[in-house]
């Protein structure tokens, strides 16, 4: 069905449809991305991918408490085994190196490599430590993040991200690992997704830890921000060569029509989603617009913390998935109207690619500061099956074309764009939905652990080969 999807897709849109038939993925010989420079890596995250949780040492997250209870996670997966990339990675590593991607983001699990009372855990610090080294040793540009969801549960029990003292903590944890892994590192990211950790984990419940509350999500949301600002010049002092970010998600919300309500209701979306994020990175302030829409829910500020917050950046990480159709809910915000035959992924969100462009190219007149930019993640899930052998995700390969040229409508429209990481290297544990969507561009079977290349690496891979064999 999904493969039918983007085949009608293609046909109704030949704007969008540039490569060849015999090559779907390809971009035009006027694309951006030729250029040597730009930056083609793919992602992952600990959790999603390690398995290992009880291992040498590792603490317990908020993600093994979370999945843990019945109904939080889809079928109740969890992140206990997952891709078994802890015992694995070696050949993870010399997989990824094959498909001949230049970058490979990670993230480092915080309860791997420090004990309750932050003393460093030295097994779990080595796995990295290997891990990175073996990276380096493969010319591989290395993207690390530092935290992508994996709270120590022992943090949580004393609040969590509602607890100040937990930013502080991160700062700590910074301080360890960027003593312990400089030069290995090319860009720290501090957070991933601080949205999706404050809003999703603290405002909606529908990730770890699974609180529901407008306020916890704004305080939540503090003391993330916070905490990248504490570990920024940490990382400096301890790792000066190498770049440092953070990374957020961004959601693309349009107006269900030209009402003033509607389009208030979209420019609402928008303020929750990606001002609520960038204003303190970048302008040093929230966007007192959120509070119209969750009035009372201030967060609690002490003086010189939005200084610290502010600090600049070398580069911000992009997460891009796809748009939200909203309308007015006739009270302070808005509510989603999905949209009625348009193409979507296995997770049903819609494929939007124009949305990413927009996007970028808006906050660029928005942020007179902004920092270069690299997409951290895009990609798609599809219910993929290896057939003969074979996996042939039709689907992604179009949709990745289709993102790919978006990013280079933005660079041409003048956004400093240095790079792009697929989400993901391979199928992994996707959070509340466990092992049912399949984002990666390698295939896992769960079973038996094969990883099975997929048609949409096989054409990443010949695509960067013809661009080295260019330059
Ligand atoms: C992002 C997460 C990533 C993955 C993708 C599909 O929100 O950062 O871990 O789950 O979505």
């Amino acid at each position: 069905m999904a493969n039918d999807a983007s085949a009608v897709f293609d046909t109704l849109s030949p704007a969008v449809s540039k490569g060849s038939l015999a090559d779907p993925f390809t971009p035009p010989a006027d694309s951006s991305l030729w250029r040597k420079n730009f930056l083609l890596g793919a992602a992952t995250a600990s959790y999603q991918i390690e398995g290992a949780v009880n291992e040498d040492g590792r603490l317990p997250s908020i993600w093994d408490t979370f999945s843990a209870i019945p109904g939080k996670v889809l079928a109740g997966d969890t992140g206990a085994v997952a891709c078994d990339h802890y015992h694995r990675w070696e050949a993870d590593v010399e997989m990824l190196a094959s498909l001949g991607l230049e970058g490979y983001r990670l993230s480092i699990a915080w309860p791997r490599v420090m004990d309750a009372a932050g003393a460093p855990n030295r097994k779990g610090i080595d796995f990295y430590k290997r891990l990175l080294n073996r990276l380096k040793e493969k010319g591989i540009t290395t993207f690390v993040t530092l935290y992508h969801w994996d709270l120590p549960q022992h943090l949580e029990d004393r609040g969590g991200w509602l607890n100040r003292d937990t930013a502080y903590r991160f700062a700590d944890y910074a301080d360890l690992m960027s003593c312990e892994l400089a030069g290995t590192v090319d860009a720290w990211a501090t957070l991933n997704e601080p949205w999706c950790s404050a809003y999703l984990g603290y405002g909606n419940g529908h990730h770890a830890p699974g609180l529901a509350n407008d306020r916890f999500a704004t305080q939540a949301m503090h003391h993330l921000l916070l905490a990248h600002g504490l570990a920024v010049p940490v990382l400096r002092a301890n790792d000066p060569a190498s770049q440092k970010g953070i990374v957020a998600n961004i959601g693309r919300g349009t107006a269900n029509s030209d009402s003033a309500a509607d389009q208030r209701a979209a420019h609402l979306f928008e303020v929750q989603h990606n001002a609520w994020i960038l204003d303190p990175l970048l302008k040093g302030s929230y966007p007192q617009d959120l509070f119209e829409l969750w009035p009372g829910t201030e967060p609690l500020v002490l003086d010189g913390d939005m200084e610290t917050i502010s600090a600049p950046l070398d580069f911000l990480g992009i997460n891009y998935y796809f748009r939200t159709n909203v309308a007015s809910d006739g009270a302070h915000g808005f509510r989603d109207v999905p949209l009625e035959g348009v193409e979507r992924t296995q997770m049903g969100w819609e494929v939007y690619p124009d949305g990413l462009r927009d996007l970028l190219t808006g906050f660029k007149e928005t942020y007179h500061n902004l920092p270069p930019i690299y997409i951290t993640e895009n990609g798609m899930a599809s219910d993929d099956e290896v057939t003969d052998g074979r996996v042939e995700d039709t689907q992604r390969i179009s949709f990745l074309r289709r993102h790919l040229a978006a990013v280079d409508q933005a660079i041409k429209a003048g956004v400093d764009i240095r790079g792009y990481f697929l989400w993901s290297l391979m199928d992994n544990f996707e959070w509340a939905f466990g092992y049912e969507r399949r984002f990666g561009v390698v295939h896992v079977d769960y079973s038996t652990q094969k990883r099975t290349i997929k048609r949409s690496a096989e054409l990443v891979e010949k695509f960067l080969q013809e661009r080295k064999a260019k330059a």
